[in-house]
């Protein structure tokens, strides 16, 4: 939505501290000196045919845009649309399950929420948190030098669109819904206590938009290193045999005229960079006298991935550039 928000007229509101102007995760407003409002939403259709699993991925994407503001969440409600006529109620009641069984990892309470009857299934949350006016961590404060950390591995949409399509293996689909159900908190306090100096989910955008809006944001470059991203078994051998959804192709559009691609992708690798993913992990950028101490701290704290994926740089002709590995003499 950042795209279409950032068109509305802007806040002037001084206790506004995040608001639409930098494509950013969640709004920050500052109540007093020591305490601001953390807000997102975010709710969407089964990637999962188990209603419980959709619940849980559900409740851990809604969440993941406050952990990446290096926020707490505290109380949400549920959003839901559900075919009251057609699907069974026991269907509703695994969802609103998986979500509350999420939302107490998180330590958080769901207070309540809305249902309307919906042709087809929707389920997400409304998330209040805090966090210390001036401590919120933006997508736009990168800094040329920063390495590049990711927390999970990629693929989402293509293993959901295998699902939706029948063809997806047991262990993909399982390893696929466990990633996604998984909270970026553990992240999120790895991040904070290693010096990170930006961050952000990837979501609906894909890695290469969720970096292009950090790059835009912070006035930077970056370079992305394809050999050391992790994948989500079988989503490459799938996005080579064409298993690629549609959101996939267009975030791959939208991007390209902004990057480089300094070695020779085929497509369906191209196509992998921009999938549209659920759920995904944090893009952390620290110092990069720091990145070996974070991804030392990922690791104890058992994230879905801790691996270092590219450097930030200073603002050049094109905002990404993708190679194989880092460039000669770069790192
Ligand atoms: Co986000």
């Amino acid at each position: 939505m950042g795209h279409v928000i950032s068109q509305l007229p802007r806040s002037t509101d001084p206790d506004l501290l995040v608001g639409t102007n930098t494509a950013d995760d969640a709004a920050v407003y500052r109540l007093t000196d020591d305490l601001a409002l953390v807000q997102s939403v975010d709710f969407f259709t089964p990637v999962v045919d188990d209603p419980y699993d959709f619940g849980r991925i559900a409740a851990a994407n809604s969440l993941s845009d406050i952990y990446a503001m290096g926020a707490t969440p505290l109380i949400a409600l549920n959003i839901v649309g559900f075919p009251v006529d057609v699907l069974p109620i026991e269907q509703l009641v695994e969802i609103l399950r998986g979500g509350a069984d999420v939302a107490r990892q998180a330590g958080m309470t769901i207070v309540g929420g809305h249902t309307i009857d919906d042709r087809e299934p929707k389920y997400g949350l409304a998330v209040t948190g805090t966090v210390r006016p001036g401590s919120q961590v933006t997508n736009a404060t990168a800094r040329p030098g920063d390495s590049l950390v990711l927390t999970k591995p990629l693929g989402t949409g293509i293993i959901a669109t295998a699902i939706k399509r029948g063809t997806a293996g047991t262990a993909a689909v399982e390893e696929a819904t466990e990633v996604m159900a998984t909270l970026n908190r553990d992240a999120s306090l790895a991040a904070l206590a290693n010096g990170v100096t930006s961050m952000t989910d990837i979501t609906g955008f894909g890695l290469l938009g969720h970096l292009l809006e950090m790059c835009k944001g912070s006035g930077v470059s970056a370079e992305i290193w394809v050999d050391a991203l992790p994948w989500l078994r079988d989503a490459r051998s799938l996005a080579e045999e064409g298993v690629v959804p549609g959101g996939t192709r267009r975030n791959l559009a939208f991007v390209e005229p902004d990057v480089e691609w300094v070695d020779d992708l085929p497509e369906y690798e191209r196509l992998l960079l921009a999938d549209a993913q659920t759920s995904g992990g944090l893009l952390i950028a620290v110092p990069s006298d720091r990145a070996e101490a974070l991804i030392a701290d990922l690791r104890g704290r058992g994230t879905p991935a801790a691996a270092l994926v590219g450097r930030v740089g200073l603002v050049g002709e094109r905002a990404i550039s993708v190679r194989r590995g880092p460039a000669p003499g770069s790192s």
